[in-house]
């Protein structure tokens, strides 16, 4: 019953319909009636709100995407139901079109490389800079990391060891070797490049199918949250235990997380309008509310004093948060209300992000001092950038998912 009565609420806030429903028939009812309508309620409804699927709309084929990723992270349908699903979908949350991209000048300058992945559908989610100067991918759709020499272009691909993993998040420990998130296998795995063989951490709950980002500590712990799972996950490479706790918050889609300076892991709630610790020894977790609760921050950057920077997708604002003060401070993106503002990253205690709903998906610099903005278009569209960082050289690296591309920003 709880979880029904969330599903209206959140429909109620910001839902393609406005009307409070009273129960579940009422909350069904708010979806567009025609063919296939009771397949998605009955199917697409429990995990998170239709919210998810008014914006941005899709094509028939990025329906078809959708549901193979649903499927993916272990919803069931039948082949029927995939097809009403897909005509309801594609009639009635067809792909809207998006606002044209707000550039705005500035003082700083900067060009863009961009390289085409190799494998052309192989869906880049997360880009990752090494200290060695490479760019590697995560080829969610293929199951695959690349890595790009960008001083050659030259690009190496490794298919993982289980198939249809969906690798999604990326990182590195200091070693050098690659750590990913196994989206639809459940898993968290490691590649040594020099050998090019994987190694596979199951976690340890078959509920928690779906780990999203992970990032290391300074003492070499990756942390990851499970989105679905509505779980953080603790992994020590030492001993490969791997541990899950709960998010107080149920249905709180835990995203974007990051360490702060005294290995502390934050991360964001993109399921509310809270952002969390977790300790890292009793791995208790701590919710903080933003002010506003609309606000759905999706991914999260940290500066040098430790505040917090997110991206606010539903409300198209960039926030801070202190969470030692619990001061918040937010600033509307160039773009806009509904420029579902989504990767974001700190270079150099100066915040950088895209905003993934504009035409191009652009790039957008903010200096906390000046409060100023500063906005290029992305040469190739952008394609929903998911998550960029700053390379060992103080440049930028986005993965340009639909656009199948990885940019590198060179400032200068
Ligand atoms: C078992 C839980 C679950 C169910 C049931 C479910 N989803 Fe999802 N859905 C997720 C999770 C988790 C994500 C986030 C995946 C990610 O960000 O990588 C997601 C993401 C999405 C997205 C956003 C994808 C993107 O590219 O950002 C859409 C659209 C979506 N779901 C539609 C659907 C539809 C349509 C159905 C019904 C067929 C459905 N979902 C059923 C868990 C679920």
């Amino acid at each position: 019953m709880r979880a029904i009565h969330l599903v209206c609420v959140v429909l109620a806030a910001s839902g393609p319909v406005s009307s409070a429903p009273a129960d579940s028939t009422a909350a069904a009812g708010m979806l567009p009636a025609g063919p296939g309508r009771t397949v998605v309620e009955a199917r697409c409804l429990g995990c998170h709100d239709a919210t998810r699927l008014g914006s941005p709309g899709r094509t028939r084929t990025g329906w078809t995407n959708v549901l193979n990723q649903m499927m993916n992270i272990g919803v069931v349908l039948e082949p029927s139901e995939v097809r009403a699903a897909t005509d309801y979908l594609a009639a009635h949350y067809p792909e809207q079109a998006r606002t044209a991209a707000r550039i705005v000048p500035g003082e700083v300058q900067l060009t863009f490389a961009e390289w085409a992945v190799a494998t052309k559908d192989a869906f880049p989610h997360d880009p990752l800079a090494t200290r060695d100067g490479a760019i590697w991918y995560a080829g969610q759709r293929r199951s695959l990391l690349g890595r790009i020499d960008p001083k050659t272009g030259s690009i190496t691909e490794f298919a993982t060891r289980v198939p249809d993993s969906g690798p999604h998040g990326l990182t590195a420990d200091v070693a050098g070797n690659i750590w990913f998130t196994a989206n639809y296998a459940g898993y968290i795995g490691r590649l040594d490049p020099k050998t090019g063989s994987f190694t596979e951490y199951k976690l340890p709950d078959t509920r928690a199918r779906d780990p999203h980002t992970p990032v290391f500590d300074q003492k070499g712990v990756l942390w990851f949250t499970v989105q679905g799972a509505n779980r953080i996950g603790r992994l020590r490479p030492a001993s490969g235990e791997v541990r899950l706790v709960a998010v107080p918050t149920s249905r709180a889609l835990p995203y974007g997380i990051v360490v702060s300076s005294a290995g502390v892991p934050f991360f964001a709630e993109f399921g509310t309008h809270q952002i969390a610790s977790i300790d890292p020894d009793t791995m208790v977790i701590r919710e903080y509310a933003l002010p506003n609760p609309d606000s759905r921050p999706r991914r999260i950057a940290m500066t040098s004093d430790d505040r917090i920077w997110y991206s606010d997708y539903a409300r198209g604002f960039l926030g801070s948060f202190d969470p030692i003060s619990g001061a918040a401070r937010e600033w509307a993106s160039p773009g806009g209300p509904k420029s579902q503002p989504y990767g974001i990253t700190v270079l150099n205690d100066i915040i950088w992000y895209s905003e993934s709903n504009v035409e191009p998906n652009t790039l957008v610099r903010f200096d906390p001092r000046s409060e100023k903005f500063q906005v290029w278009p992305i040469p190739s569209g952008g394609g929903v950038v998911r998550n960029m960082m700053p390379t060992a050289d103080g440049g930028l690296v986005l993965a340009e998912s639909g656009a199948g591309k990885i940019a590198l920003v060179t400032i200068k």
